[in-house]
């Protein structure tokens, strides 16, 4: 691969874009290997994204592969990058972005796909593409919404304007401002891992199921998923570990 590179540390793995010539800028040939490189993330029960440099995260879509685009390439570019980004959000394990600096566009909207975001001090968050003549394509008026509120999704969408990590943190689009934002976001996936991964995975799936659905539908996928969990031998163990007085050893089954 080119433009991603996956390491795995213990049972976390770290996924990093790294196209420093366009901070990161996501064209096609970058989002096709970043799909695949989804597929193949083995073992691991958490997953870390993140930018190379000093820089930035993602720049955004790359305005220069889009420039002279007609528009139905414009819709096959912007389906292509949704579809990546639905993948990324669906996938099984936690997720979280360790954004290291300009998460803009694209890169912002790829931050959202993600279950978490912790952020650096350097941190620029923003969704400028009405300043480019667009509007965000790849799911930024959707999940900005869901993640911040409309309200502030509407003024950040309509005026482009820059969220630094302060207030990124503030209006909840980061939950918390780390030093060393990369460590940091290790030690968040090596915490989840350490719990059940069959667990973690459920869980997960409950609030995606629950996402957008009413209360009672939302429920009703929950305690189906928690009735699963009674078919892991994790549940023994960890049920057992608990009223034995000790640490429960998972095997994630
Ligand atoms: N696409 C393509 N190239 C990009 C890029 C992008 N999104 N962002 C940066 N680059 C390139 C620059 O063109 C420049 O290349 P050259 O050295 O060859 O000229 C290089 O990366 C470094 O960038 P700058 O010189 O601009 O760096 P800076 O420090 O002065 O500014 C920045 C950094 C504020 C992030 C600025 O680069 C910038 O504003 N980038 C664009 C951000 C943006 O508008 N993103 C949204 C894209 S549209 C989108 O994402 C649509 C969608 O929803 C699908």
């Amino acid at each position: 691969m080119n433009y991603i590179h996956v390491e795995h540390r213990g049972s976390v793995a770290i996924l990093t874009i790294s196209r420093p010539k366009a901070l990161n800028a996501l064209n096609t040939e970058l989002l096709q290997e970043f799909s695949t490189a989804l597929d193949s993330l083995g073992e691991a029960r958490a997953l870390v994204i993140t930018g190379a440099g000093e820089k930035a995260f993602v720049a955004g879509a790359d305005i220069a592969e889009m420039r002279d685009f007609r528009s139905v390439e414009a819709v096959d570019f912007a389906a292509r990058g949704q579809r990546t980004l639905e993948k990324l959000e669906a996938l099984a394990i936690p997720t979280i972005a360790a954004v290291n600096g300009f998460a803009l566009g694209g890169g912002c909207e790829l931050a959202l796909a993600c279950d978490l975001i912790l952020c650096s001090p350097q941190a620029v968050f923003g969704l400028p593409e009405v300043s480019l003549g667009v509007i965000p394509g790849f799911g930024g008026t959707q999940r900005l919404v869901r993640r911040i509120g409309s309200h502030r999704a509407r003024e950040l969408i309509f005026t482009g304007r820059r969220v630094k990590a302060e207030e990124a943190v503030a209006i909840g689009l980061a939950l918390r401002q780390e030093a060393d934002v990369l460590s940091a976001a290790l030690a968040l996936g090596e915490q989840i891992a350490a719990n059940g991964p069959v667990a973690v995975r459920l869980a997960k799936r409950a609030v995606l199921d629950g996402d957008g659905a009413d209360l009672r539908s939302g429920q009703l996928a929950e305690r189906n998923l928690f009735g699963l969990c009674f078919a892991t031998a994790d549940q023994k163990e960890g049920m057992g570990a608990f009223l034995e007085r000790r640490k429960a050893i998972f095997q994630g089954q």
